[in-house]
């Protein structure tokens, strides 16, 4: 089929730079988005927490919405989540994982360095890609959660700190550095691509994994056998009302999601709720 209805799941915007992608690849889907703000930001938090969130997430709207795929678009819940959501998911799950592969093809000097959040640095998942992938290649671990909230801000229209993605590159920076590919192993991060090559030196080239998960997303809603459902628009729909959320809802809607729900009141809602349900 290639008009799917596809779920696309992120702790906040950073899953829009994959949605890009996939519009790209596949223009008459379309998308129901689910930015869970109100765990915001999921790098810093434990791996049960994001498990038992996206859980109690995700099968209600999958249930509503009966998308014909589902995409983790966050390389840090991709880490846990993606095992136990197919044991319960009715549609394919597929999920982002930090382009380590691809870098380690292209680096000429075999020297790489993965820009992720801290969450995604330290799990076992991602030193089994190194391992798989990358053992003949040394590889610089970066962990960064304040380019993630960088990110957030430059869709709210507030200007990127570029002292704060300076620091986050700083070992990139260093005159001995020998690293020659970045890998940008955080959705948030493409969106601020820019910025970050702007301050890199030029040798070093930056690769995410955007386009890769869009090429999976056309093969698996290809074999989805055809639905004859009208078009609907695409939906963005927040965990939790906050400041912060109402703050991105003019560049949200520049995405081409005009519609954009809260499912709940506060993150607080949230926590009640998915306490009543067990
Ligand atoms: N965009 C996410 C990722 O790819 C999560 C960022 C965060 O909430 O910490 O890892």
């Amino acid at each position: 089929m290639d008009n799917p209805t596809i779920l696309i799941v992120d702790s906040g915007i950073g899953g829009l730079s994959v949605t890009q992608e996939i519009q790209l690849k596949l223009p008459r889907s379309q998308l129901i988005y689910l930015a869970d703000n109100g765990a915001f930001p999921y790098g810093i938090q434990e791996e049960s927490t994001l498990v038992e969130r996206l859980l109690h997430l995700i099968p209600p709207l999958e249930q509503h919405h009966t998308p014909d795929l589902i995409v983790i678009a966050c390389n840090t819940a991709s880490t846990v989540v993606l095992p136990p959501l197919r044991r319960v998911a009715r549609a394919p799950v597929i999920g982002v994982v930090p382009a380590i592969k691809p870098a380690a093809e292209l680096s000429k000097n075999h020297k790489l360095a993965v820009l992720a959040t801290p969450g995604t640095i330290s799990r076992s998942y991602t030193r089994q890609l190194i391992q798989q992938f990358a053992s003949h290649c040394e590889v610089s671990l970066l962990g960064s959660s304040e380019l993630v909230q960088q990110a957030e801000n430059k869709l709210r229209g507030l200007p990127v700190d570029l002292a704060v993605v300076t620091k986050a590159l700083a070992p990139l920076l260093l005159d001995h550095c020998q690293v020659d590919t970045l890998v940008l192993g955080c959705t948030h991060f493409p969106l601020l691509k820019q910025e970050i090559e702007h301050i890199l030196p030029r040798h070093i080239q930056v690769i995410d994994s955007g386009e890769a998960i869009a090429r999976r997303a056309v093969e698996l809603v290809r074999e989805r056998p055809e639905r004859n459902r009208p078009r609907d628009v695409n939906r963005f729909l927040f965990s939790a009302e906050s400041h912060q959320a109402h703050a991105l809802e003019a560049g949200i809607k520049h995405w081409g999601f005009s519609h954009i729900q809260f499912l709940c009141k506060s993150a607080t809602e949230f926590t009640q709720k998915s306490g009543e349900s067990k």
